[in-house]
């Protein structure tokens, strides 16, 4: 697939952050994306899951998928969608291609054994998940933690500062995965994950955490009772955008921003 004269990986090339550039941040460089109605929704009535994307901005996320080294959903993603994360949409012919790491944030360890990324794991048609979660607080931890393991999930603790089993902090996050080997990190939501991490970008202007925000925006609408992203921010917690360039794929469009 190709935008004007260009191939959609020759695309994000250009627009996405060199991996081998995050030693100097000592953290992964962090592309956030994901897809919208014209409305600002991402997905429908009570969360549920839309295909926003047409089939020229999924095919662009797959290829997206596959120049990064993770990627990140919240657990409510992977609770309501049951996600795989792969990249089965770039045909064969372009094969082969790097499969990118899942990551959960799963503060509580509510992952079900049975969701598709495990069992892909299980199958071998899928990389190991990371589970990332909070202070082992809540009374069943080691009980839900050995039933993951059991199950194929690597579980890697990121405990919150005051030691209890509140949302994980994005800088501990990052400088775990970072440890880990995670150079490009993508993150695909959901509605509150993509609230942390604006939030957390603007709280580290100029340097914000996440580098590169690619935004799908799909021609339809969905309504009030739709789910957003980002409600709960005030102006102070919205990062500042400069923006790169805006493609036509099919009948979406694709905004490419950098954060300051
Ligand atoms: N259109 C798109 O591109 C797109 C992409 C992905 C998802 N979605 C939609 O998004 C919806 C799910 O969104 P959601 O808000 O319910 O769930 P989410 O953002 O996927 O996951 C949120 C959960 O992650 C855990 N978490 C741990 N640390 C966190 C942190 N620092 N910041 C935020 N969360 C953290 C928390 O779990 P605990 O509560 O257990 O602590 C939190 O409740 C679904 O309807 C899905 O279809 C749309």
């Amino acid at each position: 697939m190709s935008v004007g004269d260009q191939s959609v990986s020759d695309l994000l090339s250009s627009v996405l952050p060199k991996g081998y550039t995050a030693d100097e941040f000592q953290r992964p460089l962090v592309t956030l994306t994901f897809a919208q109605s014209l409305d600002g929704k991402i997905a429908g009535k009570g969360g549920k899951q839309l295909i926003l994307s047409g089939k020229e901005s999924m095919l662009m996320t797959h290829w997206m998928r596959s120049m990064h080294d993770a990627i990140l959903v919240g657990i409510g993603t992977v609770l309501n969608d049951d996600p795989q994360l792969n990249t089965r949409h770039i045909p064969e012919d372009d094969q082969p291609y790097h499969l990118p790491r899942p990551v959960i944030l799963d503060t509580n360890l509510r992952l079900k054994r049975y969701c598709k990324l495990l069992k892909n794991y299980r199958e071998r048609i899928g990389r190991r998940p990371w589970v990332i979660c909070g202070a082992n607080s809540t009374p069943d931890y080691a009980e839900r933690k050995s039933a993951l393991e059991d199950s194929g999930a690597r579980v890697i603790a990121v405990p919150s500062e005051d030691g209890g089993s509140c949302l994980i902090m994005i800088p501990d996050l990052l400088k775990v995965l970072y440890n880990l080997g995670i150079r490009t990190l993508m993150v695909e939501g959901g509605a509150t994950i993509i609230g942390s991490f604006l939030a957390e970008s603007a709280r580290t202007k100029p340097n914000a955490i996440i580098n590169t925000l690619i935004v799908t925006i799909a021609p339809v609408l969905i309504g009030d009772d739709g789910v957003g992203y980002g409600e709960k921010l005030s102006t102070a917690q919205i990062p500042t955008l400069k923006h790169i360039r805006t493609e036509v794929m099919g009948r979406d469009v694709v905004v490419f921003s950098a954060l300051e």
